[in-house]
């Protein structure tokens, strides 16, 4: 099984981020591409087929939140929902839980309730002793009517009866047929039942059948989780942690006892709970209602969590609701975003899937009282905002969180103020870090005739790539985009081009860290390889307080294309170093004429997604 532990997952594109999925073995190929396509969802005529008047498809966000681990195993949850925070949030609440071992989770006894409501008695007592003297030849009955069911391991395993007093005199009873429908949630398999079984039990009580129909407060189907979050883990130095711990124990001992505060507090563990139902083709608002009613099953609407300390002084958290799910059945077989969102999860069985659903619930109410007892609610959505910002910006991932911290407390979440931070931190460092970026290309006319002498005429993708070099005793590399995180030795794939470098901009053995950003994905004609030698030889030159010129930039780029390239044009690092639209021609040298464009014509750039040489 992967690891779910992924980080810097929101730094990336969305193709990079399907491909880093992948990569980690949490995607097929097939759904990666469906991904990639945007062939995950439901057509027109689909959906057509799964309800009445439809005139189209609706879209949400679909994203997932890694770093889960319940029961010893690893997660990444998929997630449907238009709410910002929520994804954010659940990730960091998984990640912390999983430094003591993650969620324990269970949901032992999983059995639906299908209700048979019989009214026009004239004894209760004498009515519901029959159905009890018949019991199992009802049961018989009621088997008889799904032997699949049966077949696989299900059916229905008990009949339950309790008399109901409906004022004015009047009674029913409410008969239950308790139904293990093993992976599907079974609304439909359960009704069918009830149906089938109706006639024979209005006329052994001699009673009028007043419905007939599935429960929704699935408390035989009652899903755990408990977490146990390290008080060390909770902030940086051990009295703020014991402030948020303890600030979280408060807010659920509010909630247990307020009643409008407890709503607002379960609704929050439905923001991690539905998304989850949503991107695996589960019924939410059965989810919903059954969860809203279990919290006040003791005649008291309460909170459906409970933290407290234990003896270490860390914080434990549990949660108990009704989550009566499938994977199979319903709809399922004809939705397939929702079958894709269950391979995601890799979940193997309906109670499995409850447990997750838990732990997922238990997360998100960890973090959203966290957030209300201490920064609010309101800084996370700012935080998530600022983040686009910062990256919209070009902030650089050795900076990017100092960057976002600050540009979140100085209330200007814009992009000028990320610049202005960017600039005054990268100045007032130690003098020996430096930034630079570098375009990548599209070469409209000419690609690879352009190496035989030919004209070929290129634009840039500008902004595409940026460097942030550090001197320092030893050399690494860092490109998040690329999933690359190396010392520099002869074993990284850069060795060869950082040591051409080097000794161009002649700094000998020097050390330096260098931290790339990426927006071009390596090896599809964009110009990566090019783009990458322009930054990082820039990003060198200015943290070693060498002034370099464009031409010298352009010359070491293209002695570096030669190592990854054998026989490069040169158009690459030309357009990478000038960020420029060129027509450009090597015979013996090179012709270059940078091209003034009056507007930017549309330019449609798609990704095929094999990597290639050249
Ligand atoms: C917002 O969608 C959810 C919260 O209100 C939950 C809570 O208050 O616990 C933040």
């Amino acid at each position: 099984m992967s690891n779910s532990r992924i980080s810097g997952l929101y730094r990336l594109s969305v193709a990079q981020r399907i491909a880093r999925l992948h990569e980690a073995g949490w995607l097929s190929a097939e759904d990666a591409d469906a991904l990639q396509d945007g062939r995950q969802v439901i057509n027109v005529r689909d959906a057509d087929r799964m309800i009445e008047n439809v005139i189209g498809v609706f879209g949400l966000p679909m994203a997932i939140a890694p770093n889960f681990c319940v029961n010893r195993q690893d997660y990444i949850v998929p997630l449907v929902v238009e709410e910002p925070s929520i994804v954010a949030a659940l990730s960091s609440s998984a990640g912390i839980a999983r430094k003591s071992g993650g969620f324990f989770a269970a949901c032992d006894e999983s059995l639906a309730i299908g209700q048979i409501h019989l009214t026009d008695i004239d004894n209760s007592k004498k009515a519901i002793a029959a159905i009890d003297t018949h019991k199992q030849s009802l049961l018989d009955d009621a088997n008889a009517v799904h032997p699949r069911l049966v077949a696989r391991g299900g059916g229905v395993r008990d009949i339950e009866v309790y008399p109901l007093d409906l004022g004015a005199g009047k009674t029913a009873i409410a008969v239950h047929l308790l139904v293990d429908t093993r992976d599907a949630m079974g609304a439909n398999l359960v009704n069918t039942l009830c149906e089938s079984i109706a006639p024979r039990l209005a006329l052994l009580c001699d009673a009028t059948v007043a419905m007939r129909i599935l429960s929704n407060l699935a408390d035989r189907s009652l899903a755990t989780a408990q977490a146990t979050y390290r008080l060390q883990d909770l902030a940086d130095d051990l009295g703020a942690a014991r402030k948020i711990r303890d600030a979280i124990v408060r807010a659920n001992d509010i909630a247990i006892v307020d009643r409008y505060r407890a709503v607002t507090h379960n609704k929050g563990i439905l923001n991690g709970i539905d998304p989850l139902a949503i991107a695996t083709g589960n019924d939410w608002r059965a989810i919903e209602a059954g969860a809203h009613a279990y919290a006040s099953k003791d005649g008291h609407y309460t909170a459906l969590t409970e933290w407290k300390t234990d003896d270490d002084g860390d914080l434990v958290g549990r949660i108990k609701l009704p989550l009566k799910v499938g994977i199979v059945g319903g709809t399922l077989g004809m939705n397939r975003a929702a079958l894709l969102g269950l391979r995601i999860c890799g979940v193997e069985s309906a109670g499995e899937l409850a447990g997750l659903m838990a732990a997922v619930g238990l997360a998100q109410n960890f973090a959203a009282i966290k957030a209300l007892t201490t920064s609010g609610i309101q800084k996370g959505h700012m935080r998530m905002h600022a983040r686009s910002v910062a990256a919209a910006a070009g902030v650089p991932d050795d900076l990017f969180d100092d960057v976002v911290a600050e540009l979140v407390d100085s209330g200007e979440v814009k992009s000028w103020k990320a610049r202005d931070i960017l600039r005054s931190r990268q100045l007032a460092g130690n003098g020996s870090s430096a930034s630079s970026s570098s375009a990548g290309k599209v070469i409209l006319l000419g690609e690879h005739a352009a190496v035989h002498g030919r004209h070929a005429l290129a634009v840039p993708i500008e902004n595409a790539m940026s460097a942030v070099a550090t001197t320092s005793k030893d050399s690494w590399v860092r490109v998040p985009a690329w999933g690359v995180d190396e010392a520099v030795n002869p074993e990284c794939r850069f060795f060869e081009l950082l040591r051409l470098v080097a000794r161009e901009l002649g700094i000998g053995d020097a050390g330096v860290k260098l931290t790339v950003r990426s927006s071009l994905p390596p090896g599809m004609g964009l110009g990566a390889s090019a783009a990458f030698a322009v930054c990082t030889t820039r990003a060198i030159a200015a943290a070693f307080e060498i002034t370099i010129d464009d031409k010298t930039v352009n010359r070491i780029a293209f002695e570096c294309e030669k190592l990854a390239h054998g026989t490069p044009s040169g158009v690459d690092n030309t357009v990478s170093t000038y960020a420029a639209p060129i027509l450009f021609q090597r015979t013996d040298e090179v012709h270059l004429t940078t091209l003034q464009l009056n507007e930017a014509p549309p330019l449609v750039v798609a990704c095929s997604n094999s990597a290639g040489s050249t």
